[in-house]
Formats: structure tokens, sequence, C-alpha cells
């Protein structure tokens, strides 16, 4: 009953499209992720995302185990009773902030020593401790510790930190209690290896060779040009399997979800839906607007014709505008709530697509009209 199972492939892509069932629910890929970093979704409470239609949300070990600590939350009954939120929970691994967060890292064999860029304590993660820390969130989706080389770096570089990515891996992989993944809970390996054929090829195989649930990309969108990130992705999802969930960490826009689906991925994560909401970007079908701007002042239309997300359906663009200027809590909720709702239709409308044997017509019709812009 619990187990990834592939629906319909669309003929003429690689795109796919699937359930993945967890101990709190199910899960229907292509998916988004909301991330919700600190054991929230900024601005929405659990409500909310579920009027979004959010399945499932990403939480992050690195700040969960600074503040308050896995310990806290696992005395309150794990992650999901202690933010309310009773879906699917996917939890990344730490690798990546301690690397983009913290200060003074120190790399051994062992793990990584950081100064928490909170108090500047120091803290120790391993990959036996990334573990211990998602299994005391009780994540359902457990990602292993891995280091993401920044862009650019040296072939040695990128080849010396793969074989100590590997080496955790098949740690994380050796310390994982098997009995717990009959009760649909799961762990995911990272693919590494830089922009690096050859070392993509490798980390894909050993990986393979250990033996996850799922299957991440990581070390993409990382400030290489796009086309080099198309180009990585692409042979990237060719080497995994086809009948485990592949997972394209931090991306991303929806022309690069559009993209990644076509090649195959499944899942997705990114802070831009949140993030930009709060800055006043607003995605629409016919490309992003900032409430900002003073031609919205008067203008009593929705954000986007069409949207059903409880922002649309009861404010205007002339209303939001206002409560941006006006620094008003609301104007972050109501944004946030119009930008995942976004990301999530735009999900749901590729997986019916697929269904339907049309994703590329989709695809050619979204991008025509998201690029074709005047709001
Ligand atoms: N989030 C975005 N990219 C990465 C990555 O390469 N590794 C991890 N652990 N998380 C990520
Ligand atoms: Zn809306």
């Amino acid at each position: 009953m619990y187990g990834f199972k592939l629906i319909a492939k669309d003929r003429n892509t690689k795109a796919r499209t699937g359930v993945l069932s967890t101990a709190h629910g199910e899960i229907e890929t292509p998916i988004f992720m909301p991330v919700g970093t600190q054991a929230t979704v900024k601005a929405l409470t659990p409500e909310q995302l579920k009027e979004c239609k959010a399945q499932i949300i990403l939480g992050n070990t690195y700040h969960l185990f600074l503040r308050p600590g896995h310990k806290v939350i696992e005395h309150l009954g794990g992650l999901h009773k202690f933010m309310n939120w009773d879906r699917p929970i996917l939890t990344d691994s730490g690798g990546y902030q301690v690397f983009s967060l913290s200060e003074l890292r120190k790399i051994t064999e062992e793990g990584v020593e950081f100064k928490s860029h909170l108090d500047g304590s120091k803290k120790f993660l391993s990959p036996e401790i990334a573990l211990e820390i998602q299994n005391s969130l009780n994540s359902d989706i457990v990602m292993v510790l891995d280091e993401c080389p920044p862009y650019p770096s040296t072939y040695d570089y990128i080849n010396l930190s793969l074989a100590l990515t590997t080496k955790w891996a098949k740690r994380a992989r050796d310390a994982w209690d098997y009995s717990v993944e009959k009760d649909g809970r799961y762990q995911f390996g990272i693919v590494q290896g830089g922009m690096i054929k050859e070392l993509r090829r490798k980390a894909t195989s050993q990986l393979i060779e250990i033996g996850f649930d799922g299957y991440a990309i990581g070390g993409l969108s990382v400030g290489e040009p796009k086309n080099l990130m198309y180009e990585v992705l692409g042979y990237s999802v060719e080497w995994l399997p086809e009948n485990k969930p592949r997972y394209l960490m931090g991306v991303g826009k929806p022309e690069d979800i559009l993209y990644a689906v076509e090649q195959g991925v499944d899942m997705f994560d990114c802070v831009l839906p949140t993030r930009n909401a709060r800055n006043g970007q607003l995605f629409t079908k016919k490309g992003t607007i900032n409430i900002k701007q003073e031609k919205y002042k008067l203008d009593n239309k929705p954000v986007e014709e069409g949207c059903d997300c409880y922002t649309c359906r009861n404010f205007s663009r002339a209303y939001l505008r206002h409560l941006f200027h006006a620094r008003e809590i609301l104007s972050s909720v109501l944004n946030t709530i119009h930008n995942v709702r976004f990301f999530l239709r735009l999900m749901e409308e590729i997986r019916e697509s697929i269904k339907q044997q049309k994703f590329s017509e989709y695809k050619r019709e979204f991008l025509k009209n998201y690029n074709n812009s005047e709001v």
C-alpha cells in the first residue's frame, strides 16, 4: 500500500505522473512543496495551506536543530503535531544550509562542524546525526546529509567532495531503520557532482548501488548559467531508476519546473512563491506583476482573472497594493496565498495534461502566455 506508483507516462516527452503514499497521506506527482523552514510556511496557517491545496511541505533540519531543537519538537509529539500540519513533510538534511548560512565550517570524514548563525555556538552534524534529527521530527521523507559544492568549483574539489558525500550517503543508509519504511517513511539520496558529467554519472551509480527510496538532484540552481543547468539536469534524470521518485532540489521558476517535468522530474521545492509574495511579486499566467506599482492604484480586478484562490476571490489589486504600501501584515498573507495557489495550480494542470497525453501542448501554451507579459 505504501510506495511510489506511476499512473501515466506522457508519450511524447519523459514527463510522468504518479502517487507517493506516505505515513501522512498520499502526494500526487509532479508536486511542488511550499517551503516551511522553521516549522511554518511563512505567513500561512496550516488551514490556509490546505485551502491552497498543499499536499506536502518542506522543513529544514538545520534550522529546527538550532531552534527550538529537535528534542523539544520530539517531546511535543514530532513536527506534524508541533506545527499542526497532518499531511506529509519532507525535511532537508542540513547539508545545504550549513554551507549557505553558517560560518567557520570544518568538514571532516566524520561530519561537519559549524558555528550557529543564531548565536555563534559550535555545532556538529554527521550523516547519523542528520538522520537522528529527522527521525525526531518524524519526517515522512528524510534527506541524507550531503555537500553541495559551490559554483564554480574545480574538478579536483568536486571529486573529493563527491567521495565524501557518497560515504556519508552509505552511512546514512546503514543507519536507516528499514522497519519504518513499511510505515510510509522514506529516505532519499542526493546526486551531486557539480556540472561534470562523468562525476554526476559516478554519483548516480553509487547512490543506486546503495539503494534509496527516491533520488534527489542536488547542486543545481547554484549560480550556473541556465543552459548549463538544463544540460546537467537532462542527463542526471536520465540515469535514475524509473520506478522511484525524483526530486529536483531548490527549483524553481515555473519555466524551470516545466522543463524539469519534461525531463522526468517528480518533486520540487523553492522559496520563490513565498519569499517573492512578501516583496509584492505575484505570479500570473501572463507573467509576474509587482503589486507596488502605481498602475494598480485604482485597479479593481483580482490579481489573476480565473484564479480560484482566497485572495483572488475576495480582493482587488488596488487593495493588495494599499496593504503593501501600508506595510500591513495581511499583505504578506494574501500575497502568499495567491502565489502558493498559483504554483500548486500549475502542478495540478501539469498532472492533468500528462494524464491526457497533452503535456507538450500545455507547456507550449503556458510559456507562450507567461512570456508574453502585458498584465
Ligand atoms: N537544496 C537545494 N540544493 C540542495 C542540495 O544540493 N543539497 C541539499 N541537501 N539541499 C539542497
Ligand atoms: Zn489568486
